[in-house]
């Protein structure tokens, strides 16, 4: 039995091979993609390297069942062990309630091979009882549990394993799970107290950020330490996680992923690169690769402008539904999206010490690029000043890590607590609908929000943004009710539209 993935699910493969009359030939029939095809060539070799006769006659294989599309090279052992034990080179008796994958090399060897830890989970779910994986991904595999993990790293050794004349080694120990300290630290920001604070609303609530500043302001520092103040990552959203990062082959070598996922594309993206795509094998993109993490993009005016707004969906449906021929493929993809900018193209606009050189046509122009969908997206957004002289030289007095994230995890678990019937986990994700129900607003934060909504032209988009970072305020101070204090910050948040421009600030 072997696997395919399809998406980020596993599927149980089966692999019939028969050897009969004709040339010497290897026909593969039943669905196989390109890499599939591919395996042909490298079948024969490998089994011939590593000891074992090929017959030299005509051999079928097929991969049932017939109307799924098998993809990926982890199908080459399943198919050289099938020919074997068509041949009775390997005692088919022994193959019951056992899956392999794994790539061969033409030497024989049992190649690193994506997705293994999506095709253990797959096959925990069916039942198997043993899973043979190449030895370069076993940790991967052993962190499913439930099933045997039988490492290999050459076809022969596969071949001798179900044999019965090699006993495989036990799996080094599941590498620690759970939080580990980034090793960036909130405490290295000097100054930009709202900024700290903005980050602490993110995180708390999972909402999305814009900070504007000129350069050297610290916007791209303060982004990188936004996962030293994540709660960590439960057992099932690590699995999630790092079977995004097994396709693309990132897990080889380690245990499930610890701290939740950091990715931050360069601006010169596709958007295949961003949402996820490619032309045999389905790669899901940085935005997936961010699932349970944060992506955060620099220079947010540089991307591509298509690439921009493909990320609507992922921040609407946390998915990407990926189109192939034959159908469409959907991977997760729940992330918190931090952004950075430069209020204008010369970077100054608004600084204290250096005047903007920008002409406005060319304002214009970059105004309209932080417009639009995305931005729409975002709850809060923030102008951040350049350091004064007085916060550069001072005393270093930001506080640690550790014990704004000690706020967030609290604040997370009230939300936790409050949306368990609905199925969401975060202020952000409340939809629009029934942001109102939600945020539980008292008397005098009515009112007051009542007012502000004439003073600051507040669109319905725009009013439910301040009701779910005013709930994520209020879930930060213990509060049950939602106060004016805390509609008042969330008010604050608007505040670099004004610094970008009008288009905006009616959103
Ligand atoms: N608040 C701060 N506390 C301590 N160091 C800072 C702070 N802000 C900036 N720095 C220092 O300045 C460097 C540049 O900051 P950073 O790259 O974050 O700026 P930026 O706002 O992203 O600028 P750019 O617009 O050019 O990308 C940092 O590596 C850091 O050494
Ligand atoms: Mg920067
Ligand atoms: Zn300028």
């Amino acid at each position: 039995m072997g696997m395919t993935v399809v998406g980020v699910g596993g599927w149980p493969v089966t692999v019939e091979a028969f050897v009969g009359r004709g040339l010497p030939s290897l026909i593969v029939t039943g669905l196989p993609g390109a890499t599939v095809q591919d395996a042909r060539e490298r079948i024969r070799p490998a089994v011939e390297h590593a000891g074992l006769e090929w017959p030299l006659r005509r051999v079928v294989v097929n991969l049932a069942p017939g109307n799924l599309r098998k993809d990926g090279a982890g199908l080459d052992l399943p198919i050289a062990v099938g020919v074997l034990a068509a041949t009775g080179q390997v005692p088919s008796n022994r193959l019951a309630g056992v899956v392999l994958a794994g790539e061969l090399s033409l030497r024989g060897e049992v190649l690193s091979t994506p997705g293994i830890l999506s095709m253990v989970i797959a096959a925990v779910r069916a039942r198997y009882r043993t899973v043979v994986v190449p030895e370069a991904n076993a940790v991967e595999a052993a962190q499913v549990g439930g099933i045997d993990v039988v490492p290999v790293a050459t076809l022969e050794r596969a071949v001798a394993y179900l044999r019965g004349t090699w006993e495989p080694p036990e799996v080094g120990p599941a590498t620690t799970d759970g939080w580990r300290a980034p090793d960036v630290d909130l405490a290295d920001v000097r100054g930009q107290v709202q900024a700290r604070r903005a980050l602490e609303v993110a995180a708390a609530g999972g909402h999305n950020l814009l900070l504007v500043g000129s350069p050297g302001a610290g916007k791209t520092m303060l982004a990188r330490r936004l996962p030293s103040i994540l709660p960590s990552l439960t057992r099932d959203e690590a699995l999630e996680a790092s079977q995004l990062h097994s396709i693309v082959g990132l897990l080889a070598g380690s245990g499930l992923l610890h701290a939740r996922p950091f990715r931050s594309p360069h601006h010169t993206i596709s958007t295949a690169g961003l949402l996820g795509g490619g032309s045999t094998l389905l790669r899901p993109g940085e935005a997936s690769l961010a699932h349970r993490g944060v992506l955060f993009l620099d220079e947010l005016t540089e991307f591509r402008r298509d690439a921009i707004e493909a990320l609507r969906q992922p921040l609407e449906d946390g998915a990407v539904v990926v189109a192939r021929a034959g159908g469409s493929v959907t991977f997760p993809a729940r992330f918190t999206l931090i952004a950075a900018a430069n209020p204008c193209p010369c970077g100054f606009r608004g600084d204290l010490v250096r005047t903007c050189t920008c002409r406005d046509d060319h304002l214009g122009r970059y105004r309209a690029k932080l417009s639009g969908p995305l931005l729409d997206r975002i709850d809060l957004r923030l102008s951040i000043p350049r350091l004064t002289k007085h916060e550069l030289l001072g005393a270093n007095d930001g506080e640690a890590s550790a014990a704004v994230r000690a706020r967030v995890v609290a604040a997370r678990e009230r939300q936790l607590e409050r949306y368990a019937d609905i199925g969401i986990t975060c202020n952000a994700h409340l939809p629009g609908p029934i942001v109102r129900r939600h945020a539980g607003l008292n008397g005098a934060a009515e009112r007051y929000l009542g007012r502000a909504v004439d003073t600051v032209a507040l669109s319905g988009r725009g009013f439910d943004r301040v009701l779910r970072v005013a709930r994520t305020v209020a879930d930060l101070a213990g509060c049950n009710r939602v106060d004016v204090d805390h509609v008042r910050e969330a008010l604050s948040y608007r505040e670099a539209l004004d610094e970008i421009g009008r288009v905006q600030s009616a959103s």
